[in-house]
């Protein structure tokens, strides 16, 4: 994880800096800091968020047309002002901030305190830098010879940024398996994790790629990889707005985003979903059909909330393409040795396209010969790029640390494929598939109303509730995976231990978990479940637990044995979860927010899990 950004040109450095660490923070806040290079190299850092450095350098000098800036989510070391970034080499000349893990870190330090170097943090980015700094004194070489000769012995990830005193003007920047783009401007340059620090300056990127070094003075920009052999930049427009990265009036972002998704959905249907014409139109599925209708099996791989989304894809492509499907942890699957077959398509999720073990999981699978089709909202990400075909989901930037809107883009987008896949293959027939059409068309609306009927309702559950001290969530059929994220979303935002289950598996154990102060939220909207879900609502009346309900609007049954109900619009069972997450959503929001915590940025998390 960890948000990184960097300037060089006319303008004072702080301020860019400063600001472009705010836009990043959801990567991280452990700490964070800055170095700026003038005449000389100063350092400012600080344990916590961005405002904490920004009140400690009040008064101090922070001159400079040159500057890094670094936030953190820890890896090697504690959280606390001595292992923030950057890292100051130990003969004070050179500063380095850094984004991953640098795994061999302890076999180089081991030969750095043979040569006596002492070290200020437990990170892993010092020892780098000092043998950055070694490599440079030793061999007397430029301070880029060095950087590019320490790379060829590292083993991890890495996006580093490094300055020199003795070159006030040069940022030396390098990665592999973590993201860098840098922004073009006139006599000037921006670098940063991701673009958002950048776009209110320019638009004209180039996204670094692993294994390249780039060298950026205010009126260049060379890049070369590792072999010193210069690389012609790939300059791209930026297709993104500074207002999409702002709050827009809310609170928080992530009640922004959970307010943006009748616009976030119909985003990512506009020019592809033409109900009335019966067609759905995405270049990526129809120039691979052949793969795609006559795979052996799909194999999803995500992580977290997107995982999530790839259960669900499990329940349409099974019923409505009869394609066998897996949905693997990625984290596991790359470690499992996965038999991978020809015939075999992989469908990695993603909101940020830079989960670090979501991408290794698809290096892996590609070198054994998978076909991969991406479904990624960030554009130009790392697992966009290693996608052999893809889908985004067009849901705009998240920026709360909790996915929200990115989620209904993955379900859009996979129930999308899924209609296209299963009528190309006969597996549904045209009315189906016409009634699949009208019933996504008509789901944008169908957030927003619920966005406007149930918020209030869904607000007092919240304040009923939000000291409970453990939940369950129990959803059947494609609502399983809902209940699953509704937890997750619990857990993350309200720190409240919370359990998703299937509801006709929670007797096989959780049932011993339910007395008179257990919440318990059923996802019970009408589908061909439903008798049966109403039977595991008595088991738990019968227990005396509080049963919390979404429910289909119109709902008379479960309506008048749950203790609280919060209604959403009726939809196919397939696109059931569009909508029966909203209020799961804003309920672990509210819950948040009655416990006066920090939503958006919850303890411990960072947006982009780029470390393994
Ligand atoms: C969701 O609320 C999470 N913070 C997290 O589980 C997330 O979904 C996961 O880390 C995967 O991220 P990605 O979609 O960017 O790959
Ligand atoms: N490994 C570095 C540290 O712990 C960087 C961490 C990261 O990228 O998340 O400071």
């Amino acid at each position: 994880m960890c948000g990184i950004v960097g300037y060089t040109g006319k303008r004072e450095a702080y301020p860019v800096v400063l600001k472009g660490l705010k836009r990043l923070e959801y990567r991280g806040y452990d700490s964070s800091g800055i170095a700026l290079v003038n005449a000389s190299l100063k350092v400012y850092k600080k344990k916590g968020k961005v405002s904490e450095l920004e009140e400690s350098v009040i008064g101090k000098d922070t001159h400079a047309h040159t500057a890094i800036g670094h936030t953190r989510w820890a890896t090697h070391g504690e959280p606390s002002d001595r292992n923030a970034h950057p890292h100051r080499s130990s003969g004070g000349k050179l500063a380095m901030i850094h984004n991953g893990i640098i795994e061999n870190y302890a076999s180089i330090k081991q030969e750095l305190l043979k040569k006596d170097y002492e070290f200020k943090s437990d990170t892993d980015t010092e020892v780098l830098l000092n043998f950055i700094e070694d490599i440079k004194l030793h061999d007397h070489c430029s301070t880029e010879q060095a950087l590019r000769i320490a790379l060829k012995r590292v083993v991890g990830a890495y996006c580093i940024l490094l300055v020199d005193e003795d070159d006030p003007e040069t940022i030396i920047a390098a990665r592999k398996g973590s993201p860098l783009v840098i922004g073009i401007g006139k006599g000037e340059h921006f670098l940063a994790s991701d673009a958002s620090p950048i776009i209110e300056y320019t638009k004209e990127v180039v996204y670094v790629n692993d294994y390249e070094i780039a060298i950026v003075k205010p009126d260049e920009l060379v890049l070369k990889n590792l072999g010193n052999e210069k690389q012609t930049p790939f300059i791209q427009k930026l297709d993104m707005e500074l207002a999409a990265i702002e709050k827009g009036g809310y609170e928080h972002f992530m009640l922004k985003e959970i307010y943006d998704q009748p616009d976030s959905i119909f985003d990512c249907l506009r020019g592809r979903l033409h109900a009335n014409a019966g067609t759905i139109t995405m270049s990526g599925v129809e120039n691979h059909l052949p793969a795609l209708i006559n795979a052996h099996r799909m194999v999803m791989v995500a992580c977290g909330t997107s995982w999530h989304a790839g259960l669900i894809a499990e329940y349409l492509f099974e019923d409505l393409c009869r394609i066998p499907v897996e949905v693997e942890y990625a984290s596991e699957f790359r470690y499992r040795n996965p038999v991978i077959n020809k015939g075999d398509v992989i469908i990695a999720i993603s909101q940020s396209g830079e989960t670090a073990d979501t991408l290794v999981a698809l290096e892996n699978a590609k070198e054994k010969g998978a076909f991969i089709f991406g479904v990624v909202n960030a554009v130009g990400s790392s697992i966009a790029r290693l996608s052999d075909a893809g889908a985004y989901t067009h849901s705009g930037p998240e920026i709360g640390v909790a996915s929200t809107k990115a989620f209904t883009g993955q379900l859009v987008v996979l129930a999308m494929m899924a209609f296209k896949i299963g009528y190309a293959k006969g597996s549904i027939d045209n009315k189906r598939y016409m009634h699949l059409l009208t019933e996504l068309n008509s789901i944008p609306d169908k957030v927003a109303q619920i966005l406007k009927e149930s918020a209030a309702a869904v607000q007092s559950v919240a304040n009923k509730y939000k000291d409970a001290r453990d939940f369950l969530y129990l959803g059947r059929g494609y609502n399983f995976p809902v209940a699953l994220e509704g937890a997750l979303k619990l857990k993350e935002i309200s720190y409240i231990h919370a359990e998703g289950y299937p509801a006709a598996e929670m007797k096989h154990g959780p049932i011993a978990l339910v007395d008179e102060n257990l919440p318990v939220v059923f996802v019970a909207t009408k589908d061909k479940y439903y008798e049966k879900i109403v039977s595991n609502i008595q088991e738990i009346k019968a227990r005396k637990g509080k049963v919390i309900a979404v429910v289909t609007e119109g709902d008379t049954i479960i309506s008048e044995m749950a203790d609280d109900v919060i209604y959403v619009p009726d939809a196919d069972e397939a696109l059931a979860p569009l909508l029966s997450v909203i209020p799961l959503q804003l309920l672990s929001y509210y819950i948040g927010i009655a416990k006066d915590l920090d939503v958006d940025k919850p303890r411990n998390l960072a947006k982009s899990v780029t470390v393994e």
